[in-house]
């Protein structure tokens, strides 16, 4: 199929380009830069051996977006684009609502306009705000804390309505748990702007003396050792979800919501510890207060990816961290170098 990948420079959609290659599929990727280096692409080309096809466009753009489909007539569509920091998101609340909301409404029109009928969507766990009980299945409450998370919730709304009156549309709402990791080259992985947000790429930046040490948000949690537990999941495992998903997609099963992640929680010190056994480096860390808007334990159900989409997470947390740890030592300052 030739796909459009939104968002395919990004840390999620360059690994999901690669998967998307390897199963025969034909790539065009539009991202407007805001979050990713253009160094990507030669990185792509060596892993896959294929020039990818990249427009640096805005979706929000419609007259250069609507250029873009009538020109490659795709058969799906995968949509990555959107900003992602969620304590940013509180900060600068409209910058997220238009770039997460208006992409989606702009992407939505072409694809309408020009008859492409197969969607995947990047959603999130957080839609699921704090829930009652773990494992997190798909029919739970949906709730926010934040208004990256309400973006989320908002566009899994709308894509619903869409797919209601759309008939012949299919739609993947994809909610992924937290993912980590990097292609195992270590020549793409998560290359966040400034001091980062999530837990792994800071104790990276820790591993690799940028940063002192892991500051570990509250250790009062209800959980075995009392810091936060999470679903940590491959970034390469989650990349070929979205396969399977686009392979759903060809049934025609109009709207259908999946959770992406591995079933399992790892506490903030056994992440500590893991990177300290792959690295063989001290992981200083001090516990500091809770971060606002933190949950105790957030692990997903993966029951019904593997029975629809014949999809489960492979690599283990040893090999995520070590993955984690080759892009970080093979590329200190990221793309930039
Ligand atoms: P990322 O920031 O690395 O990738 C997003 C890409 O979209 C970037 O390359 C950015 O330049 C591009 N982009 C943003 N707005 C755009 C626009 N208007 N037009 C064109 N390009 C635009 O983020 P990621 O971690 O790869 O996440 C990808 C998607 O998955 C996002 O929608 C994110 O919300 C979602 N998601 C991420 C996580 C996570 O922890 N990384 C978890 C759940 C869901
Ligand atoms: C993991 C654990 C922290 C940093 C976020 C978004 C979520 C999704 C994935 C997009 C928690 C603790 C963290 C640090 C720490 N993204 N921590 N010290 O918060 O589970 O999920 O990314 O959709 O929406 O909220 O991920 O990596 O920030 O935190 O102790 O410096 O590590 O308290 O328990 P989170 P995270």
């Amino acid at each position: 199929m030739k796909i459009l990948v939104t968002g395919g420079t990004g840390y999620i959609g360059s690994h999901t380009v690669i998967s998307l290659v390897n199963s025969g599929n034909e790539v065009v990727i539009v991202d407007n830069l805001s979050n990713s280096k253009i160094q990507v692409l030669d990185r792509l080309y060596k892993i896959t051996g294929k020039k990818i096809k990249f427009y640096k466009t805005d979706v929000r753009n419609e007259k250069k977006l609507f250029a873009v489909f009538r020109k490659e007539k795709f058969q799906g569509v995968i949509h990555f684009a959107g900003f992602k920091a969620v304590g940013e998101s509180v900060e600068k609340p409209l910058e997220y609502y238009s770039n997460n909301l208006e992409s989606t409404f702009t992407l939505m029109k072409a694809m309408k306009t020009f008859g492409v009928r197969n969607l995947v969507f990047s959603s999130s766990a957080t839609v699921y705000g704090k829930p009652a009980s773990v494992p997190i299945y798909e029919d739970f409450p949906l709730s926010t804390t934040n208004p990256y998370g309400t973006t989320k919730l908002f566009i899994e709304r709308i894509l619903t309505d869409w797919s209601k009156a759309e008939k012949g549309m299919n739609i993947a709402l994809l909610r992924y748990f937290n993912p980590v990791g990097a292609h195992e080259s270590g020549l793409i992985g998560e290359d966040p702007n400034g001091i980062p947000n999530n837990l792994v790429p800071y104790i990276t930046k820790v591993a690799v003396g940028k940063l002192p040490f892991v500051n570990v948000f509250g250790d009062d949690y209800d959980t075995p050792d009392g810091t936060g537990v999470r679903d940590y999941i491959h970034v390469c495992d989650l990349a070929e979800g979205h396969v399977a998903a686009l392979k759903k997609l060809e049934t025609n099963p109009g709207l259908v919501v999946y959770n992406l992640g591995t079933g399992k929680g790892y506490s903030v010190l056994e992440m500590v510890e893991m990177f300290r056994k792959v690295t063989g480096r001290e992981i200083p860390y001090r516990v500091t207060p809770r971060r606002p808007g933190d949950i105790d334990v957030c692990y997903a159900s993966t029951e019904k990816a593997k029975a629809e989409l014949g999809w489960e997470a492979k690599r283990d947390l040893e090999q995520m961290c070590r993955d984690s740890w080759n892009w970080q030592e093979k590329n200190p300052d990221g793309y930039s170098k």
